[in-house]
């Protein structure tokens, strides 16, 4: 073996360069790998489960007045079928009742009023209602027997 020529590099000096280069490679496809696997596992821990619609039934017939007031929910039965719009005022959240005589839907907190298919018609509310679905179920002969509301 020779002295070392001065202004030329050893063969030995650059092995840490490339020992750190090959660390790094393996570092880069170690992380790689990890955030591949990594990836799923968290997909799968965010998953949530939609809720379960909530179904209300209310059974027939309805007052004479044709309303059914509940906790979540205002029912308005007619000849053709029924509508049921949110208690929950879209101002604030107040829960909102029904004017027999007015024939409309008004918030007590602010004065929001609604028709009864839940549009606004006035007030510092600025969206209407949420409506509800409702399924008539029958007897055999076609009389409505209840109302099945999907919250
Ligand atoms: S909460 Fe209903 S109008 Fe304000």
């Amino acid at each position: 073996m020779g002295a070392p020529v001065a202004g030329k590099k050893h063969p030995v000096a650059t092995a840490p360069g490339r020992r750190n280069l090959l660390l790094r490679g393996v570092q880069w496809i170690a992380a790689t790998v990890g955030l591949l696997f990594l990836y799923p596992l968290l997909r799968f821990t965010a998953f949530r489960v939609p809720p379960k619609p909530r179904l209300v039934e209310v059974p027939a017939p309805l007052p004479l007045s044709g309303v059914h007031t509940s906790h979540d929910f205002i029912l308005f039965g007619t000849k053709e079928g029924a509508t049921a719009v949110s208690r929950i005022c879209t101002h604030l959240g107040c829960r909102v009742n029904y004017q027999q005589d007015k024939e409309y839907i008004e918030c007590p907190c602010h004065q929001s009023r609604f028709t009864p298919a839940g549009e606004r018609i006035a007030g510092p509310a600025q969206k209407n209602l949420p409506i509800y679905d409702v399924t008539l179920k029958k007897d055999a002969d076609g009389r409505v027997i209840s109302y099945v509301v999907q919250l």
